[in-house]
């Protein structure tokens, strides 16, 4: 079933809104690149990618579905440079928190207009969220409690540098 005129613009938003997740996931890769913390940076990096991902995932539905997505302007990142290692995450945090609400409200307009095929996807999208605020969380918390020691936060960076990257397209 075609997605509707009225629902359209809901999905482009979302398409244009994981590209910038992607674009403010690269900025904080940076941020933490110039403060030589690589292993923090590697895994922003390929959570970056990640975000690619989760668009390819709504273009490709789209697209299955007999519509024609068209992807928005997407804005600089709203990043501050000369972040700490706890600031960046908690920027992350605070955007997948953004990105969660707007899923939740692609499901509400989906389910208003009774579009049922939607939402084996807005599921998956839902369940996505809920992992990647508790990631996020989680890392944010351990950089708390390592506060201001050094080797600690090393030893952290060592092991965020483990984060294997899974390419940039959708393979479901
Ligand atoms: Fe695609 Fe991190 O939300």
């Amino acid at each position: 079933m075609k997605i509707s005129e009225s629902l359209m613009p809901a999905f482009d938003d979302q398409i244009t809104l994981e590209f910038a997740s992607s674009q403010a996931y690269r900025q904080l890769a940076i941020e933490m690149d110039v403060q030589d913390l690589p292993g923090m940076a590697l895994w922003l990096r390929h959570q970056a990618d990640e975000e690619i991902v989760h668009a390819n995932k709504f273009i490709d539905h789209v697209i299955d579905r007999g519509n024609s997505p068209s992807i928005g302007a997407v804005d600089a990142p709203a990043v501050k440079t000369g972040l700490s290692p706890a600031e960046a995450f908690a920027a992350a945090l605070e955007h997948e928190q953004i990105v969660s609400e707007s899923i939740r409200n692609l499901y509400r307009a989906a389910d208003a207009e009774g579009d049922i095929d939607a939402r084996p996807l807005l599921n998956w999208f839902v369940d996505e969220q809920i992992e990647e605020e508790s990631t996020v969380g989680e890392i944010l918390a351990r950089i708390e409690l390592v506060g201001d020691d050094g080797p600690g936060l090393l030893r952290l960076d060592d092991e965020l540098s483990r984060r294997q990257g899974g390419g940039t397209e959708n393979v479901d």
